[in-house]
């Protein structure tokens, strides 16, 4: 058995939203439990507005939930993270212009990072620059681009070589390919695929569409409405959902229903 690199223990987050009579609460998370193993790439898959992004946001630190414990390599991480924690585990968002700064070029974006970090002498950092775009299939003529000169997939892969550069061990995959065209998400897959591989990366792999998580994940975790409602290894959530909201999931992706079918 492979050991946890990332836990999350019955956390909780709740929102308050509006004013005065119109005030209420969004339990955007509810006891939220969940695994991810050393080299393992886990799905977490559900509806808009079941509270994924918000596990995200959580696990790397931008948000804080109000009970509930998280832990990495088997030590419980703080609610206020040191720069070193946050070397450890990497996010990747839907879209890279959240992560990249349009004014910097590729090379800038990835020093900028370097230098906050302080992990790498300046004569060595092109170097880095080079090694990391050659990881994620990139041409170096790229290095001086700007994230408007690129294609939607050539940012994608900047954001996950930006993301790697602090060589962390665990990264959060938020959408991270939904905004792609389908032969391009499926370079990415692929990509984030060959990754766990080569470096033995942990991925959370955050999603609503169930034929990109059956693609890529090792496990899932279905959740509904801040409720993991089922966690099954892929080929058994496909093969024989447990919980009725991930039978509904599945008939709801007509191109899946055809996939299952035409294997039978
Ligand atoms: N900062 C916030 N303030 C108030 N409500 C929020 C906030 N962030 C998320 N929510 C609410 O929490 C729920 C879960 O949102 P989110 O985690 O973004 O879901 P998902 O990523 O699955 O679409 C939604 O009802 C959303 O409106
Ligand atoms: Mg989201």
């Amino acid at each position: 058995m492979s050991k946890p690199i990332f836990e999350a223990r019955d956390v909780s987050v709740t929102f308050n939203v509006g004013r005065g009579r119109n005030k209420s609460q969004v339990h955007a998370l509810k006891k939220v439990s969940l695994d991810v193993n050393e080299g393992e790439i886990v799905g977490l898959v559900g509806e808009s507005g079941s509270g994924k992004s918000t596990l995200a946001r959580v696990a790397i630190g931008l948000q804080k939930q109000n009970s509930g414990e998280l832990f990495y390599a088997g030590q419980a991480l703080p609610k206020v993270r040191t720069l070193e924690d946050r070397r450890k585990m990497q996010m990747i968002f839907q879209d890279p212009y959240s992560s990249l700064d349009p004014r910097m070029s590729v090379k800038q974006a990835i020093f900028e990072l370097l230098d906050t970090h302080n992990v790498l002498p300046k004569e060595k950092r092109l170097d880095r620059c080079k090694e990391l775009l050659s990881l994620v299939k990139l041409p170096e003529s790229l290095l001086d681009s700007r994230p408007y000169a690129m294609s939607g997939g050539q940012r994608q892969r900047v954001a996950i070589a930006r993301a790697l550069s602090l060589n962390p061990q665990f990264l959060i995959a938020d959408e991270a390919v939904s905004a792609l065209d389908v032969s391009v998400q499926a370079s990415i897959i692929n990509l984030l695929s060959d990754l766990r591989d080569s470096l033995k990366l942990s991925i959370l792999f955050i999603s609503h569409d169930l034929a990109i998580v059956r693609l890529l994940c090792d496990r899932v975790n279905v959740i509904n409405l801040g409720e993991i409602v089922e966690s099954s290894p892929t080929l058994s959530l496909f093969d024989n959902p447990q919980h009725a909201y991930t039978r509904q999931l599945i008939s709801a992706v007509p191109k899946l229903d055809a996939i299952v079918r035409n294997a039978n």
